[in-house]
């Protein structure tokens, strides 16, 4: 009998780090919209100020390994996503977490945000790592007809369930002179 063929494991394209393991419940949002657009991708712990070699090792490396869009997540004093666009010419995402040592989620939004002029980090909403991952999906539909119809199909799906939500609240009794 032949051996069993192993699955053959997709080289990801899109990379998920975080700061911590105490971002993962935030950061798996997007590990779900990649699971949901069926884009391979990977999932570690990169943290900026506790293993440094670590993010200069994998920022410098990133894009050989075919990976085309980086999604970092981190909170309070969230250096992770401008750290790895400083030394990558690939897209980086920044998430900004609410976490354990935040103060209230300002500090993790600017940290990420307020990068200055030449290192630009993508930064989405607070805790906004579903988003994260549809905008990385973007970014890879731009160069794939494959992956921008599943999102053609995504937007149409999200268009149906608003419409009907409202025939909903119409049935209900709600006024509605629009439609
Ligand atoms: C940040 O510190 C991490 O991204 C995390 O959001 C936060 C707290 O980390 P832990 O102390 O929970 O490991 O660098």
């Amino acid at each position: 009998m032949p051996a069993k063929k192993k699955a053959a494991v997709k080289k990801a394209i899109v990379s998920i780090i975080m700061g911590s393991d105490s971002d993962l419940p935030v950061m798996q949002g997007a590990a779900d919209m990649m699971t949901e657009f069926g884009i391979p991708f990977e999932l570690t712990i990169v943290s900026a100020h506790r293993t440094p070699d670590r993010l200069m090792k994998f920022s410098s490396t990133a894009a050989a390994r075919g990976i085309k869009v980086i999604i970092a997540g981190a909170g309070g004093a969230a250096h992770l996503p401008g750290m790895v666009a400083s030394v990558t010419t690939l897209p980086v995402i920044g998430v900004p977490i609410k976490s354990s040592n935040s103060i209230d989620g300002w500090d993790s939004v600017l940290s990420i945000l307020q990068m200055p002029n030449g290192i630009p980090v993508a930064t989405v909403a607070l805790n906004g790592a579903k988003n994260a991952g549809i905008l990385a999906t973007s970014i890879l539909s731009t160069s794939s007809k494959t992956i921008e119809k599943k999102l053609i199909n995504y937007k149409e799906k999200m268009k149906t369930e608003v419409i009907s939500k409202a025939i909903t609240l119409k049935g209900k009794g709600y006024l509605n002179q629009f439609d």
